[in-house]
């Protein structure tokens, strides 16, 4: 169990106090949030070990472990912050999208003790939760407001989206959905291509410390433009039919070219090796991996990771100058990755646009963003009815 927790607040901070909890994938995480703005504690329990050795998420595993953990969790979140249940002003859990049996350890938890407590249930969207935490870290670094309205990059191993955000109506959050991935999120490209190359799960912070020591210009990885027509006729139902073809990403196409390219190069004997040598020593870090790696894998993770986060980069400025955004606010999992902050930040400085993002603690999984984004609907006597059950498919937002 991982803690991060803020320095014991003064019991004049304590107010607004919202337990948060998140179980949408394979994270069981708990978090006490002080009025949106500060985290009070935030404890993840990871199931990595779990499911490495499927090189995935199980669903059966993963709702079994919440069950595991979801009560020592809370209890952590509770201690690390100092408050007992019955401090706390509200419970926000998160209600989709996500893994059904996997949300529903949460939801269930949580309509049970808001119930016990007599204290409102928030139901919150997992892709706002990404969202709200970059406004979290903005409040607790007294970063100051992000200029409105804010063009949203989620990124994960189950999201690549765009979202132009704004307020309406006081502190409550407006979102209309302007691109997103045709097949593989970014995040999955990362974990699959790891995968290939024998290297664990999840791949990104793998592959994020080995592109390090790689040449990003050796493989020339293209993104083929993606024909409108094709991707509608899809499916004509498609709700997400009328975004405009250059805020759509597609990350399916690199990981095949990944493939070919080790087919080709007969990387696939070494790559059994290095697949071996780790799972013989499962508390390697990624930087152990170097040393298993030769050259021309070296390059090759670099210039995959160097193609993906410039193809990031290309839609989403595209999107934000099409959109008029004033500000960029990039988060999810792949939000940790470095070239990818780096290349975010030297663009935003030579188009003059603030860009944030959360901290790596942040960017990934957590509960604290959860009850962050709770904090508006708390306000706005947003609260769950008494049937809220998990919605696997959530969307966010008007198309
Ligand atoms: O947000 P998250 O914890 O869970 C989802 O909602 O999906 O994101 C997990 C994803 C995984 O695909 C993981 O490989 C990726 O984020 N990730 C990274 C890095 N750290 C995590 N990808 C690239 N570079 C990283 N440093
Ligand atoms: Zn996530």
């Amino acid at each position: 169990m991982n803690q991060a927790a803020a320095a014991a607040p003064p019991d004049q901070q304590k107010r607004g106090l919202i337990l948060g909890i998140e179980s949408s994938c394979d994270e069981t995480a708990a978090a006490v949030v002080a009025a949106g703005r500060r985290q009070l504690s935030s404890i993840i329990a990871s199931q990595i070990a779990t499911h490495a050795p499927y090189g995935g998420v199980v669903p059966e595993l993963a709702s079994r472990e919440h069950l595991r953990n979801i009560v020592p969790v809370v209890r952590a979140a509770l201690a690390g912050a100092g408050v007992s249940l019955q401090d706390l002003d509200a419970i926000a859990v998160t209600e989709g999208p996500g893994l059904a049996g996997a949300l529903l350890v949460g939801i269930t938890y949580a309509k049970t003790l808001a119930f016990a407590l007599n204290r409102p249930l928030i139901a919150v969207n997992h892709l706002e939760g990404h969202i709200h935490a970059v406004l979290l870290q903005q409040s607790e670094t007294n970063a100051g407001p992000l200029a409105l309205p804010a063009l949203a990059l989620v990124v994960s191993g189950g999201h690549t989206h765009l979202y132009l955000a704004r307020t309406q109506q006081g502190d409550t959050w407006h979102y209309q959905n302007v691109g997103r991935t045709i097949d593989d999120a970014a995040g999955e490209a990362f974990d699959k291509v790891a995968k290939l190359l024998g290297l664990p799960y999840p791949g990104g912070p793998w592959i994020d410390a080995l592109a390090a020591h790689g040449d990003p210009g050796a493989v020339p990885f293209a993104f083929a433009q993606i024909k409108p027509k094709a991707h509608k006729q899809q499916d004509p139902r498609d709700w997400y039919a009328a975004l405009a073809a250059d805020t759509l990403f597609s990350f399916s196409g690199i990981k095949t070219a990944v493939l070919r390219y080790v087919e080709v190069h007969n990387l696939k004997p070494a790559i059994q090796v290095r697949r071996d040598a780790l799972a013989a020593n499962p508390s390697a870090r990624p930087l152990d991996a170097v040393a298993l790696c030769d050259r021309q894998t070296l390059d090759l993770i670099a210039s995959f990771q160097h193609a993906v986060v410039e193809n990031l980069k290309r839609r989403t400025f595209a999107a934000a100058q099409h959109y008029g955004a004033a500000s960029l606010l990039i988060s999810g999992g792949v939000a940790a990755n470095r070239e990818l902050r780096s290349v975010f930040t030297s663009e935003a400085a030579a188009r003059g646009i603030p860009v944030a993002f959360p901290s790596v603690a942040l960017a990934t999984d957590n509960a604290a963003m959860i009850a962050a984004a709770a904090w508006p609907k708390y306000i706005a006597h947003e609260f769950a009815a008494d049937g809220l059950s998990a919605q696997p498919n959530l969307r966010l937002g008007v198309p």
